[in-house]
């Protein structure tokens, strides 16, 4: 997969997700989780689960691990650990949780967690790697060297541009482009739900308002999120991603006084649909 992405110039940036959506991995090492004697099961549905990593030294340690070995597979400067959708109950509950946030002089569970994330960036930059982290990381204070992946809406890229950080812009107002694109569900393929249409995608600014002009170069760039739990197959996932990566394409690449959506709308229709028809693409209809 890294070498045919490269020969394509593009990097491949895995996640390794951490401290939330870990209920496989404290299924699989209960010694990982926050209540070792009570087994969990390896969830058989998506959703924000309750089961999280502990933050012992020993987890750290056995993630590190992993991440040694995500850093020999893949040479992407930047590595996403997720960060994202960890409830905090069980932290909160946890008389070793409670603990731990004691000794290392914690005032709560927001800074437990930015605590952990703070020792996988050290790690990261360690070996010359960048960590970057979906926008939760910023709750309990950013650590140093992250950059933030700006999901919840543009709020905390804002804020993180704004601090001096590196920023991927990824709202879901814009991007989730495993969202409806019409006001009829029942006119597409099964979907989280949601609404954005083509145009509502090529109205996104990359660099809103908020963010500071001499802070603007921390707008490293967006992402288009297609998330598969409801995709099946190649053709819905088709559907989903063009046009509208199209779109999100063109308006990342675009200074915003030259954005023009019929214009867009021309060369989609008369120079663009006829390439993605040639490769068996199959797009959602205008
Ligand atoms: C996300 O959609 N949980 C980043």
């Amino acid at each position: 997969v890294v070498a045919y992405a490269a020969a394509r110039h593009i990097t491949v940036v895995p996640e390794i997700e951490m401290p939330g959506h870990a209920q496989a991995a404290v299924a699989a090492y209960p010694e990982l989780g926050n209540h070792p004697d009570v087994p969990v099961e390896v969830s058989r549905t998506w959703g924000v689960h309750e089961d999280v990593y502990n933050a012992e030294e020993s987890t750290l340690r056995f993630l590190q691990n992993v991440l040694d070995e995500v850093l020999d597979l893949f040479p992407s400067e930047f590595i996403h650990i997720g960060g994202d959708e960890c409830p905090k109950k069980q932290w909160r509950e946890s008389a070793a949780a409670q603990a731990r946030m004691r000794a290392l002089g914690l005032k709560d569970e927001e800074e437990l967690q930015s605590y952990f994330v703070r020792r996988m960036d050290a790690f990261l930059f360690a070996r010359g790697r960048r960590l970057i982290g979906w926008d939760e990381i910023l709750e309990g204070g950013l650590a140093p060297r992250a950059a933030v992946m700006s999901w919840r809406g543009e709020e905390g890229g804002i804020t993180a541009a704004n601090a001096g950080h590196d920023v991927v812009m990824a709202p879901t107002t814009y991007t989730y482009l495993d969202y409806n694109q019409t006001t009829d569900p029942s006119s597409e393929p099964l979907s989280i739900g949601g609404y954005i249409p083509l145009e509502k995608v090529y109205s996104f600014d990359p660099i809103p308002a908020g963010v500071e002009p001499e802070k603007a170069h921390h707008i490293l760039g967006a992402q288009g999120q297609m998330w598969a739990e409801y995709i099946a197959t190649q053709d819905t996932l088709d559907t989903m991603a063009f046009p509208r990566l199209c779109a999100l394409a063109e308006v990342v690449w675009t200074s915003k006084e030259r954005k023009d959506y019929a214009g867009f709308l021309t060369r989609l229709k008369e120079g663009h649909l006829p390439r993605l028809d040639a490769l068996g693409v199959k797009y959602f209809p205008l």
